[in-house]
């Protein structure tokens, strides 16, 4: 199911303008399309036949590009008479907020969207429900997260109450409520709206932001090491990347291990590459990494028993046991199940020394770097700030932050370190650090090598990128 395709950057689909010029390219496009779509679900229909297994479909959400002619073969699809527009990054009304993704809040009774807003922009919101056919409008309460470090936009948390007249609206969208003469122009599904009676996963990654993404290599040990640790989902928050890395998510995607969400908010606001505004410009904090992983905690929040909310390069290995699935309880056990669990970073400089011990030849000509190559941490200094990850039950979470929880919905502390012999962070990545500097040994990492090196060997094999 993997096509080769060449070296190019590939921004997301909803980026691209259409031209009269592609017209007839796009009825090609169209029959082309629906064969293979037959195909697919044919495969897909004999793989779940075969082999009993429960891989879910991966069902590509409509984005804010602009319409593409498509008239002749379907009608936009409308709720309360309203044309829907799932997003993510709709922009209300004339106010500079877009929104990624609305969710029930079961624990509430109240619509939940997540949202990027100008910080200065005092507004108020309203929100329009389509209940029953009908619109409802209610007004809406909201609060800008507080990890927005100085940049013009930040993270809102756009709560929409729900009362006896409407308790399980299909659609909402907001408008500001001091315009009365402003009318919607889409509707968002709401998500979340059915809570399941036992949870599709039980752990979810969420990556927040793929921006200018290339490593076809360490995402594929990414995924395999999130695969073998537990992991049956992946939402991957994509901005762009080139197509070999495409490929490989498109491979994940039909497999439903992974879900790309566009992550088109650059064409709105302009994201920075860092958290300080003075060393990296912009007016939104590393590429929207903070909104990314807010939706993705209520994305899932009925789908996934946790979701651990760290970047691709960075790997929770727990001692003892292999797997998350046997560490959770264990965790829960020691340190009670109000908590989120954070885990504690350790640095795998890819500067160091390379042990050639699990180096793979196969692999050389793929583009990325072993991470197996590199078992040498930096020492981590017990007075400075540790840039720690977490795992969490997300419907503990009110507000999700780049390192542990700003709001829970239990008062006083939102996270407990978990020890370090129990379990701590691999972090590998091209990172630089002083001369003089003694690196530790820590090849816990390899616990693994020998389950991931032919599944790695696999995926490369059927994508194509290298030879069986
Ligand atoms: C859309 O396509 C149909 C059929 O090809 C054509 O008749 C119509 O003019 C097109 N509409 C626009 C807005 O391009
Ligand atoms: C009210 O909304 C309409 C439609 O979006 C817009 O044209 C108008 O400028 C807005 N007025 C104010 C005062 O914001
Ligand atoms: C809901 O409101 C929109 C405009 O805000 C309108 O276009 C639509 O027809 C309304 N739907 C119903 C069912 O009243
Ligand atoms: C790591 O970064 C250095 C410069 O900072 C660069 O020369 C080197 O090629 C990079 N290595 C990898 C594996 O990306």
């Amino acid at each position: 199911m993997c096509s080769r395709g060449k070296y190019e950057l590939l921004e997301s689909e909803s980026e691209a303008k259409p031209s009269s010029k592609r017209i007839s390219a796009l009825k090609i496009f169209y029959v082309i399309g629906f064969v293979s779509a037959f195909t697919f679900i044919a495969f897909i229909y004999f793989q779940d036949f075969a082999q009993n297994a429960s891989w879910q479909t991966y069902e590509p959400k409509p984005t804010d590009a602009p319409p593409t002619n498509r008239t002749f073969l379907e009608e936009a699809p409308t709720a309360c008479g309203v044309i829907i527009n799932e997003g993510p990054m709709i922009k209300v009304g004339d106010l500079n907020t877009y929104v990624t993704g609305s969710y029930m809040d079961h624990r509430f009774r109240e619509v939940k969207s997540i949202a990027i807003v100008n910080r200065q922009q005092l507004v108020t919101y309203s929100c329009v429900l389509c209940c029953n056919g009908k619109n409802v409008t209610t007004l809406a309460h909201y609060a800008i997260h507080s990890d927005h470090f100085g940049f013009e936009y930040g993270t809102a948390t756009i709560a929409c109450p729900l009362n006896d007249e409407c308790l399980k609206p299909t659609h909402v969208a907001l408008t500001s409520s001091a315009n009365h003469s402003e009318s919607i122009t889409s509707f968002q599904s709401i998500m979340n709206r059915d809570v399941p009676a036992a949870f599709p996963h039980q752990f979810t990654v969420c990556i927040s932001v793929m921006y200018d993404y290339t490593n076809v290599l360490n995402l594929v040990e990414a995924m395999e090491m999130f695969r073998l640790l537990g992991a049956t989902r992946v939402a991957i928050y994509r901005t762009n990347c080139d197509s070999n890395v495409q490929k490989v998510l498109d491979y994940y995607v039909e497999r439903g291990f992974v879900e790309v969400i566009p992550w088109t908010i650059k064409k709105h606001v302009q994201v920075s590459r860092g958290w300080r505004k003075d060393v990296s410009g912009g007016e939104l904090h590393y590429y929207g990494q903070i909104p990314a992983l807010n939706d993705c905690v209520y994305r899932y929040m009925y789908q996934s028993r946790y979701v651990a909310l760290h970047d691709m390069d960075e790997l929770i290995l727990p001692f003892g046991v292999k797997t998350w699935t046997e560490m959770l309880p264990n965790l829960e056990k020691m340190y009670g199940t109000t908590f989120g669990f954070e885990f504690e970073n350790n640095q795998f400089p890819f500067t160091s020394k390379a042990n050639r011990r699990y180096d793979v030849n196969d692999w050389e000509s793929v583009r990325g770097t072993n991470i197996l190559k590199y078992i040498q941490r930096v020492p981590n200094d017990p007075n400075a700030f540790n840039n720690f990850k977490v795992i969490v039950n997300p419907r503990l979470v009110l507000m999700a932050t780049v390192h542990g929880l700003l709001d829970t919905v239990n008062v006083g502390k939102h996270t407990v370190r978990v020890n370090r012999n129990v379990a701590r962070m691999y972090h590998s990545k091209n990172l630089t650090y002083p001369l003089n500097t003694n690196l530790i040994p820590d090849n816990h990492l390899w616990d693994y090598a020998d389950e991931l090196i032919p599944a790695v060997t696999k995926v490369l094999q059927d994508c194509g990128f290298i030879t069986g």
